[in-house]
Protein backbone atom coordinates (compact mmCIF):
# COMPACT_ATOMS: atom_id res chain seq x y z
CA UNK A 1 0.00 0.00 0.00
CA UNK A 2 2.74 2.03 1.12
CA UNK A 3 4.56 1.67 -2.63
CA UNK A 4 1.34 2.93 -4.21
CA UNK A 5 0.47 6.11 -1.78
CA UNK A 6 3.73 7.17 -1.65
CA UNK A 7 4.46 7.94 -5.51
CA UNK A 8 1.21 9.11 -6.18
CA UNK A 9 0.99 11.25 -2.96
CA UNK A 10 4.48 12.52 -3.99
CA UNK A 11 3.38 13.38 -7.73
CA UNK A 12 0.16 14.97 -6.71
CA UNK A 13 2.03 17.36 -4.79
CA UNK A 14 4.92 18.01 -7.07
CA UNK A 15 2.22 19.09 -9.26
CA UNK A 16 0.10 21.06 -7.44
CA UNK A 17 3.59 23.34 -6.75
CA UNK A 18 4.17 23.20 -10.74
CA UNK A 19 1.19 24.60 -11.19
CA UNK A 20 1.05 27.26 -8.31
CA UNK A 21 3.97 28.65 -9.82
CA UNK A 22 2.74 28.41 -13.45
CA UNK A 23 -0.47 29.77 -12.92
CA UNK A 24 1.07 32.64 -10.58
CA UNK A 25 3.71 33.98 -13.52
CA UNK A 26 1.04 33.75 -16.14
CA UNK A 27 -1.58 35.73 -14.58
CA UNK A 28 0.70 38.17 -13.03
CA UNK A 29 1.89 39.02 -17.02
CA UNK A 30 -1.49 38.30 -18.92
CA UNK A 31 -3.78 38.29 -16.15
CA UNK A 32 -6.33 41.43 -14.34
CA UNK A 33 -6.37 42.34 -10.71
CA UNK A 34 -9.34 40.06 -10.74
CA UNK A 35 -7.62 37.16 -12.52
CA UNK A 36 -5.08 37.50 -10.30
CA UNK A 37 -7.55 37.28 -7.36
CA UNK A 38 -9.44 34.73 -8.69
CA UNK A 39 -5.72 32.68 -8.64
CA UNK A 40 -5.12 33.60 -5.28
CA UNK A 41 -8.72 31.99 -4.04
CA UNK A 42 -7.97 28.74 -5.81
CA UNK A 43 -4.53 28.51 -4.47
CA UNK A 44 -6.04 28.28 -0.75
CA UNK A 45 -8.87 26.46 -1.54
CA UNK A 46 -8.80 24.10 -2.64
CA UNK A 47 -5.20 24.22 -3.46
CA UNK A 48 -3.27 24.21 0.04
CA UNK A 49 -6.19 21.83 1.22
CA UNK A 50 -4.76 19.17 -1.62
CA UNK A 51 -1.30 20.46 -0.96
CA UNK A 52 -0.81 20.00 2.27
CA UNK A 53 -2.03 16.55 2.72
CA UNK A 54 -0.10 15.34 -0.03
CA UNK A 55 2.99 16.45 1.15
CA UNK A 56 2.16 14.93 4.41
CA UNK A 57 1.57 11.36 3.10
CA UNK A 58 4.44 11.80 0.91
CA UNK A 59 6.92 12.19 3.96
CA UNK A 60 4.73 9.98 6.35
CA UNK A 61 5.16 7.30 3.61
CA UNK A 62 8.57 8.05 2.31
CA UNK A 63 9.80 7.45 5.64
CA UNK A 64 7.99 4.52 6.37
CA UNK A 65 9.32 3.19 2.91
CA UNK A 66 12.92 3.82 4.20
CA UNK A 67 12.99 1.60 7.15
CA UNK A 68 15.67 -0.39 6.89
CA UNK A 69 17.44 1.05 3.62
CA UNK A 70 20.65 2.71 4.17
CA UNK A 71 21.29 3.23 0.05
CA UNK A 72 23.00 7.12 -0.27
CA UNK A 73 19.73 7.83 -2.13
CA UNK A 74 17.83 7.34 0.83
CA UNK A 75 19.69 9.13 2.78
CA UNK A 76 19.44 12.02 0.48
CA UNK A 77 15.25 12.18 0.65
CA UNK A 78 15.71 12.27 3.82
CA UNK A 79 18.01 15.25 3.77
CA UNK A 80 15.58 17.20 1.69
CA UNK A 81 12.42 16.45 3.46
CA UNK A 82 12.44 18.81 6.77
CA UNK A 83 13.74 22.51 3.82
CA UNK A 84 10.71 20.70 1.79
CA UNK A 85 8.02 20.88 4.77
CA UNK A 86 9.61 23.69 6.34
CA UNK A 87 9.58 25.69 3.09
CA UNK A 88 6.40 25.25 2.74
CA UNK A 89 5.14 25.78 6.36
CA UNK A 90 7.19 28.79 6.82
CA UNK A 91 7.24 30.53 4.01
CA UNK A 92 4.65 29.22 1.26
CA UNK A 93 2.01 28.51 3.44
CA UNK A 94 1.83 32.16 5.06
CA UNK A 95 2.59 33.92 1.89
CA UNK A 96 0.09 32.20 0.33
CA UNK A 97 -2.62 33.39 2.75
CA UNK A 98 -0.83 37.08 2.85
CA UNK A 99 -1.27 37.16 -1.16
CA UNK A 100 -5.35 36.12 -1.31
CA UNK A 101 -6.03 38.55 1.78
CA UNK A 102 -4.13 41.39 -0.60
CA UNK A 103 -5.79 40.65 -3.51
CA UNK A 104 -9.31 39.88 -2.17
CA UNK A 105 -8.93 43.39 -1.03
CA UNK A 106 -7.28 45.10 -4.53
CA UNK A 107 -4.07 45.23 -2.57
CA UNK A 108 -1.39 45.22 -4.65
CA UNK A 109 0.81 47.43 -3.42
CA UNK A 110 4.75 47.00 -2.83
CA UNK A 111 4.67 44.58 0.26
CA UNK A 112 2.36 42.18 -2.43
CA UNK A 113 4.90 42.17 -4.78
CA UNK A 114 7.58 41.66 -2.33
CA UNK A 115 6.11 38.33 -0.79
CA UNK A 116 4.94 37.46 -4.31
CA UNK A 117 8.63 37.21 -5.49
CA UNK A 118 9.55 35.52 -2.14
CA UNK A 119 6.50 32.70 -2.79
CA UNK A 120 7.70 32.15 -6.48
CA UNK A 121 11.73 31.73 -5.42
CA UNK A 122 10.35 29.26 -2.57
CA UNK A 123 8.27 27.81 -5.05
CA UNK A 124 11.02 27.03 -7.33
CA UNK A 125 13.37 25.83 -4.43
CA UNK A 126 10.72 23.14 -3.30
CA UNK A 127 9.97 22.32 -6.90
CA UNK A 128 13.95 21.89 -7.57
CA UNK A 129 13.71 19.88 -4.33
CA UNK A 130 11.12 17.28 -5.15
CA UNK A 131 12.02 16.96 -8.51
CA UNK A 132 15.60 15.73 -7.03
CA UNK A 133 13.42 13.57 -4.77
CA UNK A 134 11.40 12.09 -7.76
CA UNK A 135 14.48 11.09 -9.23
CA UNK A 136 16.24 9.44 -7.06
CA UNK A 137 12.40 7.40 -6.02
CA UNK A 138 12.55 6.51 -9.30
CA UNK A 139 15.65 4.95 -9.56
CA UNK A 140 15.58 3.31 -6.10
CA UNK A 141 12.46 1.54 -6.95
CA UNK A 142 14.90 0.82 -10.29
CA UNK A 143 12.89 2.49 -13.27
CA UNK A 144 15.10 4.68 -13.61
CA UNK A 145 18.57 3.66 -14.09
CA UNK A 146 21.55 5.17 -12.51
CA UNK A 147 23.61 7.02 -15.03
CA UNK A 148 27.23 5.28 -15.08
CA UNK A 149 30.14 8.59 -14.83
CA UNK A 150 32.15 8.82 -17.44
C1 LIG B 1 8.53 15.49 -2.01
C2 LIG B 1 9.36 14.52 -1.73
C3 LIG B 1 9.37 13.19 -2.43
C4 LIG B 1 9.07 12.86 -3.73
C5 LIG B 1 8.66 13.81 -4.86
C6 LIG B 1 9.26 11.42 -3.86
C7 LIG B 1 9.03 10.69 -5.02
C8 LIG B 1 9.21 9.33 -5.14
C9 LIG B 1 8.94 8.55 -6.33
C10 LIG B 1 8.38 9.10 -7.64
C11 LIG B 1 9.29 7.26 -6.07
C12 LIG B 1 9.23 6.10 -7.06
C13 LIG B 1 8.05 5.23 -6.76
C14 LIG B 1 7.82 4.18 -7.83
O1 LIG B 1 8.56 4.08 -8.80
O2 LIG B 1 6.84 3.41 -7.68
C15 LIG B 1 9.78 7.23 -4.72
C16 LIG B 1 10.25 6.09 -4.10
C17 LIG B 1 10.79 6.07 -2.85
N1 LIG B 1 10.83 7.12 -1.95
FE1 LIG B 1 10.19 8.99 -2.27
N2 LIG B 1 9.66 10.92 -2.65
C18 LIG B 1 9.74 11.97 -1.76
C19 LIG B 1 10.08 11.90 -0.44
C20 LIG B 1 10.59 10.80 0.16
C21 LIG B 1 11.07 10.75 1.49
C22 LIG B 1 11.08 11.92 2.49
C23 LIG B 1 11.52 9.50 1.71
C24 LIG B 1 12.14 8.95 2.95
C25 LIG B 1 13.18 9.40 3.45
C26 LIG B 1 11.32 8.73 0.51
C27 LIG B 1 11.67 7.42 0.34
C28 LIG B 1 11.45 6.66 -0.80
C29 LIG B 1 11.85 5.28 -0.98
C30 LIG B 1 12.58 4.42 0.02
C31 LIG B 1 11.43 4.90 -2.26
C32 LIG B 1 11.64 3.55 -2.93
C33 LIG B 1 10.40 2.71 -2.79
C34 LIG B 1 10.57 1.37 -3.45
O3 LIG B 1 11.36 0.60 -2.96
O4 LIG B 1 9.88 1.11 -4.43
N3 LIG B 1 10.74 9.55 -0.42
N4 LIG B 1 9.71 8.49 -4.18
Amino acid sequence: MKRIIHPVAALTATLCIAVFFTSTVFVEFFGSHESVAMIKGLILRPGLFILVPAIALTGGTGFALSKNRKAHLVKAKMRRMPFIALNGLLILLPSAIFLEHRAAAGLFDGGFYVVQVLELLAGAVNLTLMGLSMRDGLRLSGRLRHQKAV
